[in-house]
């Protein structure tokens, strides 16, 4: 039975990853700050939250004693703040550059370590369209996850030689609690620059991240897809 972590499991879209894997028969190993809102034999929850360097390590030692190892991590715990760069406090950027970049990169080390022995890990990233849109009020959001773009080539190279990808997905908007305080005019702004018109939904990101995961895909490593289009 294969192993897959998945980081920001209480809701949105790592929540219906999490059901995904489950239903093709995963064991999935999820954690958020707050408890598991999934009950299955096969699902483990961690509270924590992902910048805890400590409760990280902890946790991969625990996925090694129960599984022994791990064959893919979708790091999709993030989170969002939208406003101008006028009124961003630094307690804002500091938050978001710990849950986004630190959480994604401490989850990329310590799951790497528990891959080497499959010889074909996996490791998703996620990323966001804010980025290359350079979409304004979503300054440090976008800042973020440019980083894990950075993140996700170069540890493509460094893990490679552990049979190991690592590439990343940037949805467009996809109803979750993230996008809720974006007003309905910048919505559809946003939607104007996508060639296709119209919001994400979890299964285009499943489709994404399916594809990813498959083991066809060993020669297909530092890649970042954006869905809707976007470029
Ligand atoms: N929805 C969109 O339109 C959209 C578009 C582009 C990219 N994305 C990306 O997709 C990913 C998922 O977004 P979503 O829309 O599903 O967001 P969401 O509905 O707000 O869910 C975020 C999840 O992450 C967890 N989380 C947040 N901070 C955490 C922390 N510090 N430690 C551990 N868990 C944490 C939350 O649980 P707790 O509150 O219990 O911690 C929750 O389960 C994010 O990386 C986001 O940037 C989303």
């Amino acid at each position: 039975m294969k192993t897959i972590v998945i980081t920001g499991t209480r809701k949105g879209i790592g929540q219906a990853l999490a059901q995904h894997y489950l239903n093709k028969g995963w064991n999935v190993a999820g954690c958020s700050r707050g408890d598991a809102s999934i009950q299955h034999e096969h699902y483990t929850h961690f509270s924590l939250d992902v910048s805890d360097e400590e409760a990280v390590v902890a946790m991969a030692r625990t996925l090694k004693k129960q599984f022994g190892q791990v064959d893919a991590l979708l790091n999709n715990a993030g989170i969002a703040s939208m406003n101008h760069a006028l009124l961003t406090p630094a307690s804002t950027v500091n938050r978001i550059l710990q849950t986004n970049v630190v959480g994604t990169f401490l989850f990329c080390r310590e799951m790497a370590k528990l891959m080497r022995s499959t010889k074909a890990g996996r490791i998703i990233n996620f990323t966001t369209v804010a980025h290359p849109l350079n979409l304004e009020g979503e300054a440090i959001y976008a800042a973020s996850k440019a980083a894990v773009e950075s993140l996700t080539r170069i540890l493509a190279r460094e893990l490679a030689e552990l049979q190991i990808t690592v590439n990343a997905i940037g949805p467009t908007p996809i109803e979750t609690d993230l996008i809720r305080g974006v007003p309905a005019d910048k919505m559809e702004a946003l939607l104007q620059r996508q060639a296709i018109r119209r919001m994400g939904e979890v299964k285009d990101v499943i489709n994404a991240v399916d594809f990813f995961i498959r083991p066809e895909s060993d020669f297909i490593t530092g890649q970042v897809i954006y869905l809707g289009g976007v470029n």
